[in-house]
């Protein structure tokens, strides 16, 4: 059998997006079918939208995504229904170079629902990140499902599932923050603020917001920023070492994923210290030309950060209880609640910079 529900559709490249029937299969060997509850509007589903991720038209949009499991397919021992989840785009295989070497977080070989959704004439969805939850309903494969405490409200909880865990993961997983550690994050918008929220929460002491955008330094400070820096007023590079003793911060993720932000990360970091990318380079970019003594001479790493180096099963319900001990204020990323039908409009508010995050609630 297979459920016919509304579902956000983006036809082809930079088409306004529209809402459609989808229609969603029973789960087969290995999936599991979600009754989502809350989808976040992230940057990722409008890459797809603009055809810069791949050219797989046409697209279910969605995947920063909590729910509830209707139906789990044979094979399925993780998750059962009735469990309240949070949707991962990253099921790691168990079998793969990187599962075996004991690092299931570069997992080589995720797994997704084998079965499609369609549209009404039978055309197969491409669901974005493998999830498409821009809907009433949708279809995962069972390792996707992550359950975690049900007393986290979904609109919260969903925004693990994507750029919050990005941001959080590049301090504490990649990063490795630590007690008493300077940090500076720069670009504040979802992803860099909850890689400040991280870093307080790992216990780094100075944790500095950069951004162009004053109101984005409003709510870096909002999240556990403890100083902001304009850099389209003063020189980032400076003003991070004038906040660390002229050393430069331990640790510098860089969460806008340009040339001249990574090299500003790359030179406000302290000697032996670490940079981390997780702001996503677009394809023509290019490293910076640096001296390769520079590169030498300071030591530390440089790192890049996918899905904050997270593996769901341990990271998601660990977040969630820290969120619900009132330890890590998740609900400040939520900037509005919308509707099935308002995706387009958020897209646009996205894109102006007016929102951390917009959540449609089913
Ligand atoms: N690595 C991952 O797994 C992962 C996951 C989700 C998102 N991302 C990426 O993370 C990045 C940030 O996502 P987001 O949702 O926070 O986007 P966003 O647009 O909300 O935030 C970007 C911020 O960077 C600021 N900015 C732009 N240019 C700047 C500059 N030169 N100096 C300082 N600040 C500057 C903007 O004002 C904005 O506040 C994106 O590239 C996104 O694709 C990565
Ligand atoms: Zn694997
Ligand atoms: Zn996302």
């Amino acid at each position: 059998m297979s459920h016919e529900v509304r579902g956000v559709v983006a036809r082809s490249r930079n088409a306004p997006v529209t809402v459609e029937t989808v229609h969603v299969p029973d789960p087969g060997p290995g999936e599991a079918l979600v009754d989502v509850q809350a989808c976040g509007v992230c940057h990722t589903d409008l890459h797809y939208r603009a055809g810069g991720i791949n050219d797989e038209f046409p697209f279910l949009l969605g995947h920063e995504a909590a729910g509830v499991v209707a139906a789990v397919g044979e094979g399925v021992d993780t998750a059962a229904p009735g469990d309240f989840v949070i949707l991962n785009w990253r099921a790691v295989c168990g079998r793969c170079r990187a599962c075996q070497r004991g690092q299931p977080w570069y997992c080589f070989d995720t797994h997704n629902a084998a079965q499609p959704m369609t549209l009404d004439d039978g055309t197969a969805l491409s669901p974005a990140l493998g999830i498409g939850a821009f809907a009433d309903k949708t279809l995962v494969a069972g390792g996707q499902c992550t359950k975690v405490d049900p007393a986290v409200a979904p609109e919260v909880a969903g925004l693990l599932g994507c750029g919050v865990m990005a941001g959080i993961g590049s301090a504490i997983n990649t990063g490795q923050v630590s007690r008493g550690q300077s940090v500076a994050v720069i670009g504040c918008g979802g992803v860099g603020d909850a890689a400040i929220a991280g870093s307080v929460l790992a216990g780094a002491t100075t944790v500095i917001g950069v951004d162009i955008d004053p109101r984005k330094l409003e709510w870096a400070s909002n999240v556990g920023a403890t100083h902001t820096v304009n850099a389209g007023e003063s020189d980032p590079v400076e003003a991070i070492r004038e906040l660390t003793d002229s050393f430069g911060a331990d640790v510098v993720i860089d969460a806008v994923g340009r040339p001249e932000t990574w090299q500003q990360a790359f030179f406000a970091r302290d000697l032996a210290g670490t940079v981390v990318l997780v702001g996503v380079p677009t394809p023509d970019m290019k490293v910076p030309d640096l001296p390769l003594i520079e590169f030498f001479g300071r030591g530390g790493s440089l790192k890049s950060s996918w899905y904050g180096d997270c593996l769901p099963e341990r990271d998601f319900p660990m977040l969630v209880d820290l969120h619900l001990q009132g330890r890590l204020p998740l609900e400040k990323f939520v900037s509005e609640t919308i509707g099935l039908d308002d995706v387009e409009q958020a897209f646009e508010k996205m894109d102006h910079g007016d929102v951390l995050r917009s959540v449609v609630l089913f």
